[in-house]
């Protein structure tokens, strides 16, 4: 283990033991402590699951960024292990920033974009992205192989590899910024040191973007889906309503040529917080993905806690009809039920009903029949600041949340699917939310900061009546 790395762990173990759980989640991915962003180098090998991350192991702000790394047999239960990658230099003196990792026999590969600057940090003239490659016999210690893609000339933003395997060769797509217009860049390699430019893959129509960061290619049944995050698209209406994006476009693609769209960019989770997804394969063939489950300058509270950021619950992607994306957690998630507690109610009227205290790790099973729910509002509070709720005036089904103390306040919502049945699972951990709406139509996830006395689920019904088909929650144990 090289220095740094070992400063970083002897770093880690101290901070975690000191931090303050209030918040921690209790299934969900975070650091041990310190700073986390983007989920990196998803994959299964040598019989785990692996997920690294970027991480700031120093602080809870984002600074130089390193690998973090944890492992898991289910998806669930996460070991973490020592950090991955420092920014050791000299290709990624300034930062290990965003990648993927694919398996070559018995070997890791990681492959991810080395963050410098040439003389001072202060302007994009000097900045310099990379792409590096890094390999590992045990999955755990990493041998660096320093740059294998340099900045083509003219750019400085260039980032976010993500490489797979097709036919006899290997593709790498990594998200660019070409003047003020977001592109993504195509590689191809027989050995992943040697790489062939392949050209401009897909570029942002006009409003669509300045910088594509975190580009993902895949193939779902006989689509091409290519997903990314955006930066620089503008708000409209319901839509694209946080700092920067995540989403898809769903196309055709035949190695030799760009990828051509049909449709327009989908937004992939109409929450608050969830950026820079993503995805992998399964060993059983299930296109998995994981995203950030927090925004770029979005307020932070367990900041003063000793840790930032954490990973959404790992959800699986399937192609439903009229060309969208579905995305449900995976089955392993089921597993962590323990005790289910039907809620006897069946339909309210201008009432509420208490469901639970002190809800921690919860997954909340709600079934309306809105055809026969007249209510103006009707849906779920979690204490003071949480309301998943359909408005009916407006006929949307509404996230709220309301933690004006640490001035994070506002809507976040989706029409309401088409039929009378709306089928939400509601997973509730210390610190998050997330909603999935009729088997992963749509989904909502977003951070939530109750304080203490703040956690009883209550179902509410106003000026009206609302009909339930079910109700009742889990208890998560993991
Ligand atoms: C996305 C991102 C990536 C970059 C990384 C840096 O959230 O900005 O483009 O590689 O985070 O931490």
């Amino acid at each position: 283990m090289t220095s740094l790395l070992k400063k970083a762990e002897e770093t880690l173990e101290k901070a975690h033991a000191g931090i303050n759980p209030r918040w921690y989640p209790r299934y969900h991915l975070a650091a041990r402590a310190g700073w986390m962003n983007d989920p990196n180098g998803l994959v299964w090998f040598d019989g785990w699951y692996h997920a690294f991350y970027q991480h700031h192991p120093y602080s809870t702000k984002w600074g130089p960024m390193h690998w973090g790394h944890a492992r898991s047999k289910d998806l669930i239960h996460w070991e973490h292990l020592p950090v991955a990658l420092a920014p050791e230099g000299p290709a990624d003196k300034d930062g290990c920033f965003s990648g993927s990792a694919v398996v070559v026999g018995d070997t890791l590969a990681l492959i991810y974009t080395g963050h410098k600057f040439h003389g001072p940090a202060d302007t994009d003239d000097n900045l310099y992205q990379v792409q590096c490659l890094a390999t590992s016999g045990d999955g755990i210690h990493f041998e660096r192989h320093g740059m294998v893609i340099d900045t083509p000339p003219g750019l400085h933003h260039f980032r976010d590899p993500k490489v797979w395997r097709e036919g006899e060769f290997w593709y790498m797509v990594v998200g660019s910024r070409v003047g003020d217009t977001g592109q993504v860049r195509l590689y191809r390699s027989v050995d992943l040191h040697k790489w062939y430019d392949e050209g401009i893959f897909a570029e942002a129509e006009q409003g669509m973007g300045y910088m594509w960061e975190c580009p993902d290619f895949f193939t779902l049944n006989d689509r091409r889906v290519l997903m990314f995050s955006p930066q620089g698209v503008a708000a409209k209406g319901y839509q694209n309503r946080n700092l920067f994006q995540s989403g898809y476009l769903l196309g055709e693609w035949q190695p030799g040529q760009p990828f051509t769209h049909d449709g327009q960019f989908i937004e992939i989770d109409s929450g608050h917080d969830f950026y820079a997804p993503q995805s992998f394969l399964s060993p059983d063939g299930r296109r998995i993905v994981i995203g950030w489950l927090d925004m770029w300058e979005s307020p932070m509270p367990e900041q003063q806690d000793g840790w930032a950021g954490m990973l959404s619950l790992p959800r699986e992607l399937t192609l439903g009809d009229n060309n969208r994306l579905i995305m449900k957690p995976v089955e392993e998630v089921s597993a962590m039920r323990g005790s289910y507690f039907p809620v006897p109610a069946h339909c309210l009227k201008n009432q509420q009903v208490f469901v639970a205290a002190d809800a921690e790790a919860v997954e909340l099973i709600l079934q309306w029949n809105c055809n026969e729910s007249a209510a103006e509002q009707y849906g779920v509070t979690l204490g003071d600041g949480l309301r998943v709720y359909v408005d009916n005036q407006a006929q949307r089904l509404v996230l709220e949340r309301n933690y004006l103390d640490f001035s994070l306040a506002g809507t976040r919502s989706i029409p309401l699917p088409e039929g009378n049945r709306l089928s939400l699972r509601i997973f509730i951990d210390r610190s998050s939310v997330e909603v999935f709406v009729n088997e992963g139509e749509a989904c909502l996830s977003s951070r939530i900061y109750p304080q203490p006395g703040q956690r009883d689920i209550v179902l509410f019904a106003n000026s009206g009546t609302a009909v339930l088909k079910e109700a009742g929650y889990w208890s998560l144990d993991k």
